[in-house]
């Protein structure tokens, strides 16, 4: 049965889709998104490195995008960070965000963690948490418990993900043309391998609105929720605080 707290109903226990598209990620993302989610990682990348300091923690990296953009930001700023964890549940995803970062940054440690319970990170002990892209393929509640727990008090949430563009008639038009478009160039990009964007055509369907993650996020306890819609409000990116 769908779990509507998880909107692609993704499940990596039955799926290792990301084992398998690893070494084609990166070139899935410039042809699904005609290379826009360049733009809003470098925006996510920008409000997490305002937020820079202490220990970060990245969940879901996937090929290390985000981390990769933050140290960039933050090559001037040298000493901010104390302590960057890029982490994935994919050893596969890992491997190719360590090759891409090697050599980047002194402070980085490589973490195979789930989302879902991120056993190995002390409660109160990261000051910025970052999650792109994953929110829709994981189960919500569980997701925004952990990183509520493992934030210290004041600490920073910020998620990037799909969104619903605001004009329903436009929003509406923009999943018609995911729905043609994807599996056309899905099949050719992924090799025939349907999982690499049946999740991302159910996700962007079923992700809540942004003002409905935004209720989700305070009901977890966060304050100062806010979001900033990109490109429309195809992608939104929201941030809170743990009080
Ligand atoms: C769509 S990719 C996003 C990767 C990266 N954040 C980006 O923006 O390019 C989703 C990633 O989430 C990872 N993932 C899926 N379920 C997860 C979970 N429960 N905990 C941690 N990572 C998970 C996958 O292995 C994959 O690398």
């Amino acid at each position: 049965m769908h779990d509507p707290r998880n909107a692609a109903a993704f499940s990596a226990a039955e799926d290792d889709v990301f084992a398998r598209i690893a070494g084609r990620y990166d070139r899935l993302c410039d042809v699904f998104s005609l290379r826009i989610h360049r733009l809003w990682k470098s925006h996510m990348a920008a409000r997490i490195a305002d937020h820079a300091a202490g220990r970060i923690l990245d969940v879901a990296s996937g090929t290390g995008d985000i981390p990769l953009r933050v140290l960039r930001r933050l090559r001037h700023r040298t000493g901010e960070i104390e302590h960057l964890i890029v982490s994935d549940l994919c050893p596969e995803m890992l491997a190719i965000a360590r090759d891409k970062l090697s050599g980047t940054a002194a402070n980085l440690e490589f973490a195979l963690l789930d989302a879902h319970d991120l056993a190995d990170v002390p409660s109160g002990s990261i000051d910025v948490y970052s999650i792109s892209f994953a929110m829709k393929i994981c189960d919500r509640e569980r997701v925004l418990a952990e990183a509520m727990r493992v934030l210290k008090p004041g600490g920073r949430f910020l998620c990037l993900e799909a969104a619903r563009i605001p004009a329903t008639p436009i929003h509406r038009a923009y999943l018609a043309y995911m729905d043609w478009c994807l599996p056309l160039i899905g099949r050719l990009a992924a090799d025939g391998d349907a999982s690499a964007y049946a999740y991302l055509l159910r996700g962007i369907h079923e992700v809540p609105s942004q003002d409905a993650l935004a209720a989700e996020l305070q009901d977890c306890g966060f304050s100062d929720v806010r979001y900033d819609n990109l490109t429309l409000g195809i992608v939104a990116m929201h941030v809170g605080r743990k009080p």
